[in-house]
């Protein structure tokens, strides 16, 4: 039987501040109206002036770390997914691994956008079946505060910071419990309809996200659809057999979409973005932290992850718990 990569603990971290709709609509033209009925967001947690990807990625492994009974001496493996690093390098993983105080193991960022903790789930699954890796901190972390545009009305309103980390853990006992597939996909092709404008390599540009939103979210409904029903044929299951849907939280219609594809009942589907707004790469991992510390999801349960971001990437990741 292949090594199977258990989720054995769960954190997050969201920065103090809370900014609310209305907040927003005091200094830009929109409303809380607007904004919840065409996105479900109602508040966004905004990073503090000391509060970066490496530091709020630290917290939520340390919370994944207790979570697990395992601290960072165990870790052989730290994969960041994230568009807003702190610096072009060293890898907002390697800065996490010193403020852990890890001196052994690697580390690295993954940049996937709103998919980057699928691709990373996915990657450090890869490391653990080949045997590179036993337990992997999976992190994503993200500042979309630094990056959006605050005179866009159309894309500021729609982000919040955050971070959420899983540790993964092989184990070649027979089980069938663990990650079961992961399945990713990109086209670059469409990378146009969301991106950010600049980076280290390009000072010359303003280095805001843009994002042709009607365009997104239309490939976000079918490229989500196929990817729900491409994990379940991976695995020979069928929509009845999903106990749980935790999908990246960008906008509450994306969500309930797939959700009723799935025919299943909302309170089966984990939302946050009503308080988060999205958190991009950290939104699965918080979602999944929240979901299993109140007790939603149980041993046994089925959980299917999903999310669609800029790249395009897009993705798919099925655990029984
Ligand atoms: O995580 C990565 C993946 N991202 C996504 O999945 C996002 C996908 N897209 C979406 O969620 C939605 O397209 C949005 C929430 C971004 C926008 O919703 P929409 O229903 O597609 O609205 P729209 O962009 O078509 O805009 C409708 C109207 C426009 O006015 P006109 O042209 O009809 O007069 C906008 O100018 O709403 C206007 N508008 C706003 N009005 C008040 C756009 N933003 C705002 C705003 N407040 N914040």
């Amino acid at each position: 039987m292949a090594r199977r990569s258990l989720l054995v603990g769960f954190g997050g971290f969201l920065p103090d501040r809370v900014v609310t709709n209305d907040e927003l609509a005091a200094r830009l033209e929109t409303s809380d109206e607007w904004i919840r009925t065409r996105t479900g967001i109602s508040q966004r947690h905004i990073a503090g002036p000391n509060d970066t990807a490496t530091s709020m990625g630290a917290e939520a492994a340390r919370r994944a770390l207790e979570y697990a009974g395992l601290t960072a001496d165990d870790i052989d493996a730290v994969i960041v997914g994230t568009s807003t690093p702190d610096q072009a390098f060293p890898a907002t993983a390697v800065r996490i691994q010193a403020e852990l105080g890890m001196k052994q193991g690697f580390g690295f960022d993954l940049a996937a956008a709103c998919s980057g903790f699928i691709f990373a789930l996915s990657t450090a699954h890869a490391f653990i079946r080949s045997g590179q890796a036993r337990n992997v901190l999976v992190i994503g972390s993200e500042v979309y505060s630094r990056i959006v545009d605050w005179s866009d009305r159309g894309t500021c309103v729609l982000f919040g910071d955050g971070a959420g980390a899983v540790v993964l853990s092989g184990t070649d006992e027979p089980g069938t419990e663990g990650l079961l597939s992961t399945h990713l996909h990109s086209d670059g092709s469409a990378g146009d309809l969301l991106y950010v404008d600049g980076a280290v390599g390009r000072r010359d540009m303003s280095g805001h996200l843009k994002m042709s939103g009607r365009d997104v979210f239309r490939h976000a409904v079918a490229k989500l659809s196929s990817s729900v029903d491409e994990a379940l044929q991976a695995e020979g299951l069928e929509y009845k057999d999903v106990s749980w849907l935790v999908p990246h939280q960008a906008n509450i219609r994306i969500i309930e979409g797939v959700g009723k594809k799935l025919n299943l009942p909302a309170e089966r589907v984990v939302v946050t973005v009503d308080r988060h707004a999205n958190t991009s790469a950290a939104s699965i991992p918080l979602a999944l932290d929240e979901a299993v510390r109140d007790g939603r999801i149980q041993k046994g349960d089925l959980v299917l992850m999903e999310a669609l971001g800029g790249g395009l990437t897009w993705g798919s990741a099925l655990a029984r718990f």
